[in-house]
């Protein structure tokens, strides 16, 4: 056996109702592995990426954490997991040092480890010019890096973002990728989704979901042959004409399938 996953998941499935939101899937990331999850609007993304983190029940199937499934966790390692919704989280008034301290503080930081611990996120989220600066007065990229900077005080191993980049034109959007692989260098495993992205080489794995149907999993390079695109940000107008079973039953069989899915069961 080798090093356990950093975050796993064992026939994870969701449903409302009579709807199927997400069919069952397995899912199995590294340490330090960054991933994104591409799909139409509504086909399940912030539905999977809340259900990996622990934040909405499966109707189906398990989440682990290492080897430990969430349910299981003590607070403590429940802390391991770091979610950013879509929807900033930042309060309007404080500066963005003091936001942080503040934050620092909810998480029990004190004296030298909490400054510490604010100058080390600042800097890696590239804030530091904006450190005195009210939240209310950054732009909608540095306030989104303010909410990671807020869940990365707490030294996440996984670290999910919903979105992040909704809204960053194209030059921001390649700068909040590459911040976003540096925090993966020192370990971290990030999973991020998005509805449509330039910059996706930066990523390691690309998931594609399609009506709650995981129909990719592998490397942006590979998408890009899978799908006989010259970019990733073209498979929309495909994926509106295949049947979403048809394209689930397509990557099964694919080697890809057996690389990155079957081949990294949990
Ligand atoms: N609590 C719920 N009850 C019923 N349907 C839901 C619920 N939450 C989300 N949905 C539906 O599930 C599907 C997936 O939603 P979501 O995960 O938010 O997709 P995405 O993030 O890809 O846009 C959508 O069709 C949405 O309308
Ligand atoms: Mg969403």
């Amino acid at each position: 056996m080798g090093t356990p996953a950093a975050i796993s998941a064992k026939g994870l499935a969701v449903k409302a109702g009579r709807n199927v939101l997400l069919q069952p899937l397995n899912l199995s990331f590294a340490d330090g592995e960054f991933v994104g999850v591409l799909g139409p609007s509504g086909c399940g993304k912030s539905t999977l990426l809340r259900c990996l983190a622990g934040l909405q029940p499966l109707s189906q199937g398990q989440v682990f954490l290492g080897l430990k499934p969430l349910e299981q966790l003590t607070s403590v390692e429940r802390r391991k997991i770091g979610f950013v919704p879509q929807d900033d989280v930042v309060h309007g008034s404080l500066r963005v040092d003091r936001a942080l301290t503040y934050t620092g503080r909810l998480m029990g930081l004190t004296g030298d480890a909490l400054s510490g611990r604010v100058n080390q996120v600042i800097e890696l989220l590239e804030l530091q010019e904006r450190r005195g600066v009210r939240t209310d007065k950054l732009s909608g990229g540095q306030r989104k890096r303010v909410s990671i900077a807020m869940e990365l005080l707490g030294e996440p191993q996984v670290l999910f973002l919903d979105e992040p980049t909704a809204g960053l034109d194209p030059a921001l959007e390649d700068s909040f990728m590459s911040s976003c692989q540096k925090l993966c260098r020192g370990g971290r495993t990030l999973l991020m989704s998005t509805h449509v992205m330039q910059s996706l080489d930066c990523l390691d794995l690309v998931l594609v979901l399609l009506k709650g149907h995981m129909i990719f999993l592998g490397p942006p390079q590979q998408g890009l042959s899978y799908f006989q695109v010259p970019s990733l940000t073209m498979i929309y107008k495909q994926l509106a004409q295949q049947d979403p079973l048809q394209a689930q039953q397509r990557f099964a069989a694919s080697p890809l399938y057996q690389t990155y899915v079957a081949g990294r069961a949990p």
